[in-house]
């Protein structure tokens, strides 16, 4: 896979994707991951990428042209295009296991007051990581780009993902995982965990589970 992000601040990417399973997934080509300023895409003489609104209104509004020029120089026909902002659709792991499957993603990373909306008409997809307002796309870009790697063939083993929160299989919370010690300042290790009897353990981490999600997100057991 290839993702292509656009921003007008690359530097917010430096060291992200250089640590850890991300870094171990393009240094194995499982993805190459391109940061791009989509600023150099500019016809304006003084690189202009933003304008006031038309209307009125606070903030700067990014303009149309920069945009689309990358969006054409970067764009294939396996491409799906991603545009970034607080009013997309709301992005979850049912999206990330979608996306995994593409050959090549371009992030669009919004900045300051928000995008011209005929951008719009240029995308596939416009998705919001929650319900709160960020400075831009780039922390959006670095979440998704992260949730989508790990799904690639031979990233991670795919049990460890099954048996994520989110899973393909199932929408309820993890369960509470432990390690040693069994005691830690007076705090104890269940004991169904320690006795080796398998059935009582699923059992119990399933019980778990959808008592954690009862608690914190009702909303998924509707
Ligand atoms: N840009 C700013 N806030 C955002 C959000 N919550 N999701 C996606 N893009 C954003």
């Amino acid at each position: 896979m290839r993702i292509d992000i656009l921003t007008l601040f690359p530097n917010m990417f430096n060291g992200v994707f250089e640590e850890s399973i991300i870094k171990r997934a393009i240094e194995n080509k499982k993805v190459e991951i391109n940061i791009i300023d989509f600023r150099k895409y500019t016809t304006d003489p003084h690189n202009k990428v933003d304008d006031e609104p038309f209307g009125g209104g606070a903030g700067m509004v990014l303009m149309c042209q920069p945009i689309f020029d990358a969006v054409k120089d970067l764009k294939t026909k396996d491409s799906k295009v991603i545009l970034l902002t607080p009013s997309g659709i709301p992005y979850k792991q049912k999206m990330a296991f979608d996306l995994s499957k593409e050959k090549h993603l371009i992030i669009i990373c919004g900045h300051y007051e928000g995008f011209d909306d005929r951008i719009s008409t240029i995308v596939d997809l416009e998705v919001s990581i929650g319900d709160y307002v960020l400075t831009g796309g780039e922390v959006p870009a670095m979440a998704i780009t992260d949730s989508i790697v790990r799904l690639l063939p031979g990233v991670i083993r795919e049990e460890s993902f099954i048996e994520d929160s989110f899973s393909k299989e199932s929408y309820i919370l993890d369960y509470p995982s432990y390690t040693h010690p069994r005691e830690y300042e007076g705090l104890k290790v269940p004991e169904v965990l320690l006795n080796g009897d398998h059935k009582k353990i699923d059992e119990w981490r399933r019980n778990e589970a959808i008592k954690r999600t009862k608690e914190r997100r009702p909303d998924l057991l509707k």
